[in-house]
């Protein structure tokens, strides 16, 4: 069996994440018993969701215990099976976390298809935060034809695929993002109608000039700054989908100073944890395979080479240093 290298989780961050909060170890892998199957994963899923993980507070998911192998979505293949439902060669998709190899009774693998689609989009539009964005737009946010949809974190994994379902569903789809560079990508490559850059600090004018009528939708990746900005320039009836608060996971809550937009706007918002809509998968997933093999959904990947980088790319999502879904390439 091969020696296989896992990150666990070392000690709780105090803040801002350090690569000292995790440790890297080598063990060796027991042989396979009856109905098993090893796999070797090919690439691990970086999401910002692992840090509430790190916390030990109460959440809608359990934290990661100091010791543990970190959480995380997976695509591999199985090398060994001793499970007459999967043979060596077999992709697959599974939650084994930060590791190089993890041995499964087969219970919780999914087959993947990677004839029309690479393997790493079942991690990224084709998967989790795929799912996210159509569930949080179409379900919650509800937009209309001619509507506008705002959606913050605008380049990345779930934002990207937000802004461009937008578009489809016939509505002004605006981003609002970290640098020109971002917000280049948004508009001419994702074909959003306009894209915010929040950093270069003329939020509330530059978001409404790229919102002339005014916003209906906000689909909320980061809370902070940005949400209270937003709720100034919200319509009648407007729907927020709550999706993440991401500017505030190292830092500080963040006090709303424009809270009244919720009762004179008659505002909707309505958090939301995708894995707690299992319902909707199946559609939203073979909607969006259709897309993105089609061409008509676009997305980019930031990879990450190597396990061991995995901390140091993990560290740089929660700061905006991804441009698009964050992966660590293992093979
Ligand atoms: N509710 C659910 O079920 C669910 C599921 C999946 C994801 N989510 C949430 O969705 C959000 C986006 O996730 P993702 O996987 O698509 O990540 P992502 O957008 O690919 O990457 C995170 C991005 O967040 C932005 N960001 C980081 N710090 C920020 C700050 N202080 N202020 C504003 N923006 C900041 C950065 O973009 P810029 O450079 O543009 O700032 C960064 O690239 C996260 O909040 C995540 O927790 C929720």
């Amino acid at each position: 069996m091969p020696t296989n290298m896992q990150v666990l989780l070392a000690a709780r961050p105090k803040g801002t994440v350090q690569e000292s909060d995790f440790r890297i170890v080598k063990t060796e892998l027991p042989a396979l018993k009856d109905g098993e199957v090893l796999v070797q994963v090919h690439f691990l899923s970086l999401d910002p969701y692992m840090r509430g993980r790190m916390d030990d507070v109460k959440s809608y998911a359990a934290s990661v215990n100091i010791g543990d192998v970190m959480t995380g979505g997976t695509v591999g293949e199985v090398v060994e099976s001793k499970n007459p439902k999967f043979a060596a060669g077999d992709q697959v998709l599974a939650m084994f976390g930060w590791q190089q190899y993890a041995i499964s009774d087969g219970r919780a693998l999914q087959k993947i298809d990677t004839r029309k689609l690479p393997m790493s989009v079942y991690l990224g539009s084709v998967g989790m935060p795929g799912v996210t964005a159509w569930y949080g737009l179409k379900q919650i946010g509800a937009p209309k034809a001619g509507e506008t949809v705002v959606v913050s974190a605008a380049s990345g994994a779930v934002g990207s695929i937000v802004g461009q379902l937008a578009k489809i569903l016939g509505c002004r789809a605006v981003g609002v993002a970290g640098g020109k560079v971002k917000c280049d990508y948004v508009v001419n490559e994702l074909g959003f109608d306009a894209c915010v850059d929040y950093k270069a600090g003329n939020l509330y004018a530059d978001l409404k000039a790229a919102a002339p009528n005014g916003i209906d939708v906000y689909f909320d990746n980061v809370g902070g700054e940005v949400l209270d900005t937003v709720l100034k320039l919200l319509n009648a009836f407007a729907r927020i989908p709550l999706c993440g608060l991401i500017s505030g996971y190292n830092a500080e809550p963040y006090p709303l100073k424009n809270y009244r937009s919720f009762l004179v706007n008659r505002v909707k918002l309505q958090g939301f944890i995708v894995s707690e809509h299992m319902e909707i998968w199946p559609q939203a997933l073979a909607e969006l395979g259709g897309l993105v093999a089609s061409g008509r959904v676009k997305y980019r990947e930031s990879i990450a080479q190597g396990l061991e980088n995995a901390p140091r790319a993990f560290i740089g999502l929660l700061k905006g240093e991804n441009f698009g879904k964050q992966l660590v390439k293992l093979v």
